[in-house]
């Protein structure tokens, strides 16, 4: 990944990790012809807040030019207007939503005429729904996959090639803790980001040495707006697990990032939760995730009714 703006200069040790992440990489010369001229820029899906904008923010703090996408303007103007003037970078605020089939492909044409391209990609974009799985309406469990599975695999596979022919560059796709387990309550969701855990760490293999970090965040809970809008906020795991920052989180996956590491578990006891999703059989695992995840409203709607007694 190389520094675009210029305003910090790589030191010794980044130089050196660079060159050993791309230590079998072979830039073609017409692939860097085709952004000559252009700046790099740091692309984030689900920009506009949360985790998304965190990550926006600390990869302009080291520099980096940031694209913003989101469906809804205000917040998008606003999140790349006060990135400008706090990281006194370039961020572009671009509308668009990331489901569609051609938006990767309209979002290279807008960072052109904008004078640059995409170098590093963060797949932040996402969504859950919390309630038992044929509780979901079949449009919302589609709308989940279109956009948690979908769409980010269709912006990787449409980002990759030109990476790789280039030699540097990277993807940073955000998944969750919760995609190390099924999750009961939340079913399409941990089985959509097992999914992006896999996906990345299969195309993180295959193209070790390439020069193109390939890596997956799996957070555990950050305080964000994420478990309101899927209606979790009552359950037990929102009251018991600590909750992060998506600044710390951020930070974690940009140190990790930076470092070449294919999956990245942001905090002390996410990372022992990590181990403990790895090796507890299912048998033990399905209930405890169960009840964590439960929604305190399922558990009423179970209660006898007082007037049939
Ligand atoms: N929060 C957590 O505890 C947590 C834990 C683990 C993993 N994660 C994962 O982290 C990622 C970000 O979560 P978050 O907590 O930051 O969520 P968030 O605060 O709800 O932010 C979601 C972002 O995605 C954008 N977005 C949603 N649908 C979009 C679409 N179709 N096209 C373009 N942008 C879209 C939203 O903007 P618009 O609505 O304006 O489009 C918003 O910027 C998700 O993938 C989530 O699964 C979250």
């Amino acid at each position: 990944m190389q520094n675009p703006s210029g305003i910090k200069k790589p030191g010794v040790f980044a130089r050196l990790l660079d060159k050993w992440i791309a230590r079998y990489a072979q830039p073609y010369a017409a692939a860097l012809d085709a952004v000559a001229g252009l700046k790099p820029a740091v692309v984030v899906t689900g920009g506009s807040r949360g985790i998304g904008l965190a990550m926006a923010r600390r990869f302009a703090k080291a520099g980096h030019d940031v694209a913003i996408l989101a469906r809804n303007s205000d917040a998008l103007q606003e999140a790349a207007a006060a990135i400008e003037r706090n990281f006194g970078v370039k961020a572009h605020a671009i509308i668009i939503d990331v489901t569609e089939p051609d938006a990767p492909r309209r979002l290279d044409t807008q960072l052109a005429e904008r004078g640059c391209y995409m170098d590093v990609l963060v797949n932040s974009a996402g969504i859950g729904l919390s309630g038992r799985f044929e509780s979901h309406s079949e449009k919302d469990v589609v709308h989940l996959l279109d956009l948690n599975v979908r769409a980010l695999t269709r912006w990787m596979r449409h980002a990759l090639p030109a990476m790789l022919a280039r030699g540097r560059g990277g993807i940073l796709n955000v998944a969750s803790l919760g995609g190390l387990a099924a999750g009961p309550y939340q079913a399409a969701y941990y089985a959509s980001k097992a999914y992006v855990i896999s996906l990345t760490a299969a195309a993180a293999w295959e193209n070790a040495g390439e020069g193109v970090r390939l890596t997956v965040l799996a957070p555990g809970p950050v305080n964000t707006s994420f478990h309101e809008a899927m209606g979790a906020e009552s359950s037990f795991y929102r009251q018991l697990l600590p909750a992060l920052s998506p600044e710390h989180t951020a930070n974690s996956a940009y140190n990790g990032f930076v470092l070449g590491r294919c999956l990245i578990v942001p905090g002390v006891i996410n990372t022992f939760m990590a181990v403990a999703l790895r090796i507890l059989p299912h048998t033990l695992l399905l209930p405890l995730v169960g009840w964590l995840l439960r929604p305190r409203e399922e558990l009423q709607n179970e209660k006898p009714n007082d007037g049939e007694h």
